[in-house]
């Protein structure tokens, strides 16, 4: 029987300390960490996970804005705005809820997002500081996954690890961070040739494609770990990337679609706030 590895349980945990570290911090005369998330339009899964960001700043004491800009803002006026909140001392931490607009460049915008703003991790200075091992912050996914893998005490070090998928926020920081944490790391990606072969070798399997219970019983070796970062909607219902009903007969541990790796990025979210308020009140 695979242990279903819970999410949402060590993100509360997680949250729990956070929220004492912030307690103990206003207790002192602090302020409290202040987050920031712009979003443009009003695209129904960005509205969802910013209610969960909200509801989870409020939870432990992390003041929390909102703000909307109509799908129609000019890149330029969203450049504006980042500037103020660079320099606006209130703000801990500031993200620019993706996907954007086609007619803004999302490079550009990340780009222009100063590092010690930086709460989502994506930003270049952020992402090579994470590559040198010597960053604070990290992407929430991969920082999310990476806790889950420690807290259920699963040992990478010269681990076989296959990541699938290669985006930015998840599939390349992992690779990353794992490398640094001594685990052989292969990434795969569309053009993979042959990737049932690849992801039958890994000891830890991570899949962040953004495609419904795409990974089956046959992608995976027995006794496996499975990271499932996906979020997927069939039928009305949240699924993962991985067909978890079948695969969990065959490996030893695997994370749920909801109250899996969804949690534990929201916990990251927070605690690199925390992380960016520290450094500036001390
Ligand atoms: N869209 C989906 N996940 C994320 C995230 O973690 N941060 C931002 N900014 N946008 C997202």
């Amino acid at each position: 029987m695979a242990i279903i590895i819970d999410g949402k349980l060590t993100a509360t945990k997680y949250n729990n300390a956070l929220k004492d570290s912030i307690n103990e911090m206003v207790q002192k005369g602090n302020r409290q960490p202040k987050l920031v998330v712009i979003q443009i339009g009003s695209n129904e899964a960005s509205s969802l996970y910013i209610r969960n960001k909200k509801r989870a700043c409020e939870n432990v004491g992390i003041l929390f804005e909102h703000k909307v800009f109509e799908e129609s803002v000019s890149e330029s006026n969203l450049l504006d705005e980042i500037n103020k909140l660079n320099n606006d001392e209130s703000v801990d931490g500031f993200l620019v809820q993706l996907p954007l607009p086609k007619n803004i460049d999302e490079d550009k915008i990340i780009n222009a997002i100063s590092p010690s703003k930086d709460a989502d991790g994506f930003c270049p200075i952020t992402l090579g500081n994470v590559v040198l091992n010597k960053s604070k912050i990290f992407p929430g996914t991969p920082k999310g996954i990476i806790r889950l893998l420690d807290e259920y005490k699963i040992d990478v070090t010269g681990k076989k690890v296959v990541v699938v998928g290669r985006s930015n926020i998840v599939g390349k920081p992992i690779s990353i961070m794992l490398t640094n944490l001594s685990a052989t790391v292969t990434v795969c990606h569309s053009k993979t040739v042959d990737l049932k072969s690849e992801t039958c070798k890994a000891d830890i399997l991570i899949v962040a494609i953004g495609s419904a219970k795409f990974i089956k019983e046959d992608f995976v070796k027995d006794g496996a770990i499975i990271i499932d970062v996906g979020t997927n909607k069939v039928d009305g219902k949240f699924c993962g990337d991985v067909d978890f009903e079948s695969v969990k007969e065959k490996v030893s541990a695997i994370t749920p679609v909801p109250g899996g790796v969804g949690p534990m990025t929201v916990n990251s979210l927070l605690e690199n706030v925390f992380t960016l308020y520290k450094e500036k009140v001390g």
